[in-house]
C-alpha cells in the first residue's frame, strides 16, 4: 500500500497542522503527528483527535501553539503527566514529548523516560498505531512507518511492534483493544499476537473496571460486535471478565432432544440488533437478555427443554453484574432490567391471537421502551427455519400494528390510572395500606383490560362499585365534589 504525498499533504494543509509546524520550529523540536489519527488517515475514517509527539518539552510546544491559534484555542496542562491539551473548534489536540517507558510487573503505571521518536514509535501498542508523520518544515509530511504499519492495515491484521508478551504484559488494557480493533475494523489478529493475549490473559486483573467496561463498549457498538466477543471467548479473555456469557455456552442433549447454544444465539442477536440500532444499552439487553438461561434450564421427558422464567431471573441477576462490571446504576441498568425482563412478552403475543387486552399490558409496561422491546425481539429471531422466521416476521407486524392502533386508542403508553392511591385514600379516609393498594391497582386491571376505558368518570364509578362489594364506606358528598372538581 503506498499513501501518496499529495495525498499527505493535502490532509495537513490546515491551519492547526501548519501552526504547529511554525512553533515546532520555532522552538527547534522534531515534531510529529502520531498514532490514531495517522492510523485513520489511511482507514479513511474521520477523526477529531490529534496526537502530537516532539522530540522536547510537549508542553512548551502546547503553549507555543495554542498562542499562535489565538484566542479560539483552548489550552489545559496536565503538569503530572507532562502532557498538554489543546482543543480547537471541534478538534482536539493532544501534545507530549517523546518517551520511552519501562513497565513494573504489578502496576499500568510506566517509568517514564524522555526518549527518541524511534523510542516512542517502540512502546506503541500495534503496527498499524506507530506511524508518524513529521511536521517540521523541512521534511513536512515526511512519512515514518518502521513496523510497517501500513502494510498491516493493507492486509487488515492486528500486530504488536515488538514482543508481543512485553507489549501486552506492559499495559493488559492492549488486549481488549486488540480485540476492540478487530471488531470495529474487521481485521484479524495475527496469530503471535493472539496466542501472546492468550498467555497473559489474567494480567486483565490490574485493569481498571472503567477501562475494561470503554473497550467492551466499542465492541458492542461495531459493526459487528460478535467478532469481538467471539475473540474474547477464544482467548480466555471472556472467562474473566464476563463469566456469565460463558455459561450460555453448550448444548446439551437428552433423549435425543438438544437445546441451541445460547452463546452463538446471544451474539447473532446482537448482530442482527446492530443492524438496526447503534442504542448502546439497547444491545446490552441484547448482550445479556438470556443471561438467566442457564440457572432456569430443565429437562421434561414429554416436552423437551425449557427455560422458564429465565428472562426474571435474567433481570435479577443484572445488579451484581453491573456492579462489578462498575457499569452505571442508573436508568440505563433499569432499562436493561426492562427489557430482559420483557423480552419473552412479544414473541408470546405473536405466537397466539393477540388480544387487546395483553397488547395494552405491554405497553403499560414497556411504556415509552416499547420500540426499543420490539426491536430487540424482531433481533431475537434467530431460527434456521426460514418459514418459521418469516411467520414469526409477519406476526410481530401484526403485534406492532396492533400496538399502535391500541395507543392511538387508549393512549397506554405513558398512562397513569385516572385516581391515584391518595385520591383513594381521601375519598374513603384511609390510611396508606394493603386496601389502597388493592382499590388502585384494580382500577388499572380493568383499564388495562378493557373493562372501562381510560377516563376517570368510568374510573370512579367502578371503583365505587368495588368499594360497596368490599364494605368500604361510601365518601360523602362533599368528597366526591372535591374530587371531581
Ligand atoms: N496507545 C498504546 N497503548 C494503549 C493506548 C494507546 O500504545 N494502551 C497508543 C497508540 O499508538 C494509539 C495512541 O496511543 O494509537 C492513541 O491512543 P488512543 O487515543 O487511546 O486510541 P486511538 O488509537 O487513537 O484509537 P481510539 O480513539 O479509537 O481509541
Amino acid at each position: 500500500m503506498q499513501i501518496r504525498q499529495a495525498d499527505i499533504l493535502q490532509i495537513l494543509d490546515k491551519k492547526i497542522f501548519n501552526l504547529i509546524s511554525e512553533s515546532a520550529d520555532t522552538l527547534l523540536y522534531e515534531t510529529y503527528v502520531i498514532g490514531g489519527f495517522v492510523r485513520d488517515l489511511v482507514l479513511n475514517r474521520p477523526t477529531q483527535d490529534i496526537d502530537i509527539v516532539c522530540v522536547g518539552n510537549g508542553v512548551q510546544l502546547a503553549q507555543e501553539a495554542a498562542k499562535r491559534l489565538g484566542r479560539q484555542a483552548r489550552l489545559s496542562v496536565f503538569k503530572n503527566f507532562g502532557t498538554a491539551q489543546v482543543t480547537y473548534h471541534d478538534l482536539k489536540v493532544e501534545f507530549v514529548g517523546a518517551r520511552k517507558e519501562s513497565y513494573q510487573r504489578h502496576s499500568r503505571k510506566p517509568i517514564v523516560e524522555d526518549g527518541t521518536l524511534e523510542d516512542d514509535l517502540n512502546r506503541r501498542d500495534f503496527t498499524m498505531n506507530a506511524m508518524a508523520i513529521c511536521l517540521n518544515k523541512e521534511h513536512f509530511g515526511k512519512w515514518i512507518d518502521p513496523f510497517d504499519g501500513l502494510k498491516d492495515i493493507e492486509n487488515c491484521v492486528i500486530k504488536t511492534p515488538r514482543d508481543a508478551d512485553i507489549t501486552f504484559s506492559d499495559d493488559p488494557l492492549r488486549m481488549l483493544r486488540a480485540i476492540r480493533f478487530a471488531s470495529q475494523l474487521g481485521f484479524f489478529i495475527e496469530a503471535q499476537t493472539f496466542e501472546a493475549v492468550e498467555r497473559n490473559k489474567n494480567r486483565i486483573e490490574i485493569v481498571s473496571k472503567e477501562r475494561i467496561v470503554d473497550e467492551l463498549n466499542k465492541i458492542i457498538l461495531s459493526p459487528r460486535p460478535s467478532i469481538g466477543f467471539e475473540l474474547l471467548d477464544q482467548t480466555g479473555l471472556l472467562e474473566i471478565i464476563l463469566p456469565e456469557l460463558i455459561a450460555l455456552k453448550g448444548i446439551e442433549t437428552k433423549e435425543g432432544i438438544g437445546h441451541k447454544d445460547n452463546f452463538s444465539h446471544t451474539l447473532r442477536v446482537l448482530d442482527n440488533l446492530a443492524r438496526t440500532s447503534n442504542n448502546l444499552w439497547l444491545r446490552w439487553a441484547a448482550l445479556f437478555h438470556d443471561i438467566g438461561k442457564p440457572k432456569s434450564k430443565r429437562f421434561y421427558p414429554k416436552t423437551g427443554w425449557t427455560f422458564h422464567a429465565h428472562e426474571f431471573i435474567g433481570m435479577k441477576m443484572l445488579k451484581s453484574i453491573f456492579r462489578r462490571m462498575k457499569l452505571p446504576l442508573n436508568d440505563n441498568l433499569k432499562y436493561v432490567e426492562k427489557l430482559v425482563s420483557l423480552h419473552m412478552r412479544p414473541i408470546v403475543l405473536s405466537d397466539d391471537e393477540v388480544t387487546d387486552s395483553a397488547v395494552r399490558r405491554l405497553l403499560f409496561e414497556a411504556g415509552n421502551d416499547i420500540d426499543d422491546l420490539m426491536s430487540l425481539c424482531e433481533a431475537d429471531i434467530t431460527s434456521k427455519n426460514p418459514e418459521k422466521v418469516k411467520r414469526f416476521l409477519f406476526n410481530f407486524k401484526l403485534v406492532r400494528s396492533k400496538l399502535k392502533e391500541i395507543e392511538e386508542k387508549d393512549r397506554i403508553r405513558n398512562f397513569q390510572p385516572p385516581i391515584d392511591g391518595l385520591q383513594i385514600m381521601e375519598m374513603f379516609h384511609l390510611s396508606p395500606g394493603r386496601i389502597v393498594g388493592e382499590l388502585k391497582s384494580a382500577i388499572k386491571d380493568a383499564i388495562l383490560d378493557g373493562v372501562i376505558p381510560n377516563e376517570y368518570e368510568a374510573a370512579y364509578v367502578y371503583l365505587m362499585q368495588l368499594a360497596e362489594e368490599k364494605g368500604i364506606t361510601k365518601p360523602d358528598n362533599e368528597y366526591s365534589k372535591i374530587i371531581q372538581s
